[in-house]
């Protein structure tokens, strides 16, 4: 009972966090477990006072999970305030990420800049019109969400979330429609004065289906396709911006690439970007003297930002652990050492594989800059 307990709380915790960084697929797996451990732990609960404040906390992780569900709506204060029928799609202010927050990256960030806030800022600049499709493609876990974020909050556009996979698998057949649908609402949102950002994550599931084409795939990239060339129209400055972001660029066929016209690698952060991250993941944690950053960066080469995020949140997670199971008095959990980075470490491989390194960087020599 003390163990589902824990580990329901463990789940939340995780979940909230997650959730925060706008990672909300990975978040509403937490909650759903945690939701699934304190069923469980209220079925074996008698006391009145402690059922109803776990009831309490369920029914808030089930709201949580029901707006982390609707695949293409915000939910929560950001609510959108167009009409219900256009929540298929997010609208939503893009999590508020800074470009402070985004470590490293330099040359990415540079060329987002560039190609999207410079023109949108000075039109007249740019005589003969500027990109709208950026790709941005890397490893998994290295930033590509928080640049497409970043930017929008930067230009204080309207950011459209678009999970290619998601409007795939679940509009089969009606999925070139959708993308019309979405189209048509940025438009009106930049004809209200607003630049828009259509952010399509996971944009290789558009095109990756030339084994098994039905269809449905093929006339969705069409439309898709189509609806970029339209940006492009001559006469008119329009301020929509395709970002799409991929960690497989080698499955996306070639007329969807060339509708692309600036490629940004988004790679995996260096010795300086490393010790940064931990630098700024174990801010608010409390170290003991023997903690050595320099090394645990030295250590992680080839892991991904997302990576250095999770071990550090793991290690605060196992002391929180501690301290509730073990019980050992005190008001605060032990200090966080050496050995528990070196811990977790040691069982944490990168999640990113030399095979799909090897590919990526054989795409961009092709198709990159
Ligand atoms: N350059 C970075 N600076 C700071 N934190 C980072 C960086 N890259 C990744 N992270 C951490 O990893 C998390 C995931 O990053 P993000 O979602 O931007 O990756 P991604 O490239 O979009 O990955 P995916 O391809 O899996 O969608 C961030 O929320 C952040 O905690
Ligand atoms: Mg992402």
């Amino acid at each position: 009972m003390k163990e589902l307990e824990r580990l329901a709380a463990e789940n939340a915790r995780t979940a909230v966090m997650l959730d925060k960084m706008g990672r909300r697929r990975e978040a509403a797996e937490k909650y759903r477990e945690a939701v699934r451990l304190l069923t469980k732990v209220i079925q074996r609960t008698e006391d009145p006072i402690m059922r109803e404040a776990y009831e309490k906390k369920l029914r808030r992780y089930r709201k949580r999970l029901e707006a982390l569900a609707e695949p293409l709506s915000e939910g929560g204060e950001q609510a959108n305030t167009h009409s219900k029928s256009e929540d298929d799609f997010i609208v939503s202010n893009p999590p508020s990420i800074t470009w402070d927050d985004i470590i490293g990256l330099e040359e990415a960030k540079k060329a987002v800049r560039e190609s999207i806030i410079y023109p949108t800022k000075r039109p007249d600049l740019f005589p003969l019109g500027w990109p709208r499709g950026i790709l941005l493609y890397g490893p998994p876990g290295c930033g590509k969400t928080m640049l497409a974020a970043a930017v929008a909050n930067e230009i204080e556009a309207v950011f459209m979330q678009v999970d290619a996979s998601v409007i795939m698998s679940k509009w089969l057949g009606e999925s070139e429609r959708n993308i019309a649908k979405i189209f048509s609402l940025a438009r009106r949102y930049e004809s209200e004065g607003k630049p828009v950002i259509i952010f399509i994550d996971e944009a290789d599931s558009l095109t990756a289906s030339r084994i098994n084409e039905v269809g449905g795939e093929a006339r969705a990239r069409n439309q898709l396709i189509k609806e970029m060339d339209g940006l492009l129209d001559k006469g008119r400055n329009t301020y929509i911006y395709v970002l799409a972001a991929t960690n497989k660029p080698w499955l996306l066929d070639e007329p969807f690439i060339r509708r692309f016209q600036r490629r940004i690698f988004v790679g995996l952060p260096n010795y300086e970007a490393r010790l940064n991250m931990f630098r700024h993941y174990t801010r608010m944690l409390d170290l003991a003297d023997d903690v050595e950053l320099e090394e645990l960066a030295r250590m992680t080469d080839g892991y991904s930002g997302a990576d250095i995020h999770d071990i550090c949140m793991e290690a605060q997670i196992k002391v929180v652990s501690e301290f509730f199971e073990k019980n050992v008095g005190g008001d605060r959990p032990r200090k966080i050492t050496m050995d528990d980075f070196l811990d977790i470490i040691r069982k944490r491989k990168p999640s990113i594989n030399l095979e799909s390194m090897k590919r990526m960087l054989e795409w961009a020599s092709r198709f990159g800059g």
